[in-house]
């Protein structure tokens, strides 16, 4: 169990030094415990929600008294005399003294990026594995779900063949995100298509929708006919791509980076869809958040400074042919009843061009959002444990 075996006001009570049994120390604001006092005047006992405002603590809340009660941590804070208690294993799993990584362009904890060598089939499950409902289920659906965390994708197979299957798949952990282009859509041959997705054209890597702020973080692509000539899936790891750019090209990823892209699609008659955000978007720590690349919808380029435009070109001319890489893609055929889910802002997805006569091809698509998918996969891990990767 952890303890706390130390405690030292530092900076006469504006801080103060903690040490855990083993020899563990991090220190701590006086403002930072007070706002995050756990009892419950400020934190409500049936929700977790904070129930006061900053403004409602004093800006010279001071620590006038630290004890240790059975390895807890008991303050009293000056000048409002409020005493709360903080468990000594709450206090470690927060600590934010030292030890921030802020290396650019590196990837959250627990997030792994891949290149061709990705093992599919580690990231697959069947349907009836994840949709069983019963703990076996709820722990197959746990892994599937961390795939998606961990890889940005995972796929599924032996499915219905009944159209809007894949709405059963969204609902496996939360909801879908309609559009414009419906609740889900169609992907095979139209004629006199409103999109180019919807022919049989080659479609180099991609994420969709970079033109919607916020763009759907997920998105679902169902198969069920595909005995077509060609028309073979393709994903790259859009976050390891930008990695490599800034190994090859640092300025060619600060650019890329550090200039708004615009995207837009004009579809229909009665939508006109824009968004202007960068193609590699970063926390400002310097965190990969996401990835939007899309030739078919990018929109002429008006915020690179003009000096730094043809550097620009550049650096958008090797992202693409990292894209291209055929050492960066895994490439598989959907049988009918798969699908895959790809996390759309890191995750690219293409195809190879298809025969239009001979054979067919249908696919479903439909967006959904990450969060949800997050929250159950925590809210799963919360009841189950969690797995190794
Ligand atoms: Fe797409």
């Amino acid at each position: 169990m952890t303890r706390l075996t130390e405690s030292e006001l530092l900076e006469g009570g504006a801080a103060l030094r903690l040490t855990w049994q083993g020899g563990e120390t991090a220190r701590f604001h006086a403002i930072w415990l007070r706002d995050n006092a756990l009892d419950p005047e400020t934190r409500s006992p049936s929700n977790g929600q904070r129930l006061i405002t900053l403004q409602e603590i004093p800006s010279d809340t001071r620590i006038a008294e630290a004890r240790l009660v059975e390895g807890d941590l008991r303050l009293r804070f000056e000048p409002e005399d409020k005493a709360v208690v903080f468990p000594a294993a709450w206090l470690r799993r927060h600590r934010y003294d030292g030890g921030a990584r802020a290396e650019v362009g590196r990837v959250a904890a627990g997030v792994e990026t891949w290149d061709g060598a990705f093992d599919m089939a580690r990231a697959t499950a069947r349907f009836d594995a994840v949709t069983a409902g019963d703990q076996a289920g709820e722990q197959a659906l746990r892994d599937w779900l961390g795939h998606v965390r961990r890889a940005g994708l995972a796929m599924l197979t032996d499915g219905p063949l009944e159209s809007g299957a894949l709405t059963e798949v969204a609902a496996l952990f939360g909801f879908i995100r309609e559009t414009n282009y419906g609740r889900w859509f169609e992907v095979r041959t139209e004629v006199d298509p409103i999109n180019l997705a919807y022919t049989g054209l080659g479609l180099q890597a991609h994420t969709d929708n970079p033109y919607r702020d916020p763009t759907p973080t997920l998105q679902i692509l169902y198969c069920l006919e595909n005995s077509a000539e060609g028309g073979e899936n393709q994903v790259v790891d859009g976050f390891r791509a930008a990695q490599r750019l800034r190994s090859e090209d640092p300025r060619g990823f600060d650019l890329l980076s550090g200039h708004c892209a615009r995207f837009s699609y004009r579809g229909g008659g009665d939508v006109h869809l824009s968004a202007r955000r960068p193609m590699i978007e970063l926390s400002p720590d310097g965190e990969l958040r996401a990835i939007r690349f899309n030739n078919r919808s990018a929109a002429p380029l008006l915020d690179v400074p003009y000096d730094d435009m043809p550097a620009y070109y550049a650096a958008y001319r090797r992202l693409g042919e990292i894209v291209d890489d055929p050492a960066m893609a895994v490439g598989f055929k959907l049988e009918p009843g798969a699908c895959f889910i790809v996390d759309n802002t890191r995750v690219l997805h293409g195809r190879k061009g298809y025969a239009a006569s001979g054979g067919s091809r249908w696919l479903q698509g439909c967006y959904a959002d990450k969060d949800g998918l997050l929250s159950t996969l925590s809210v799963l891990e919360e009841r189950l444990g969690e797995v190794a990767a």
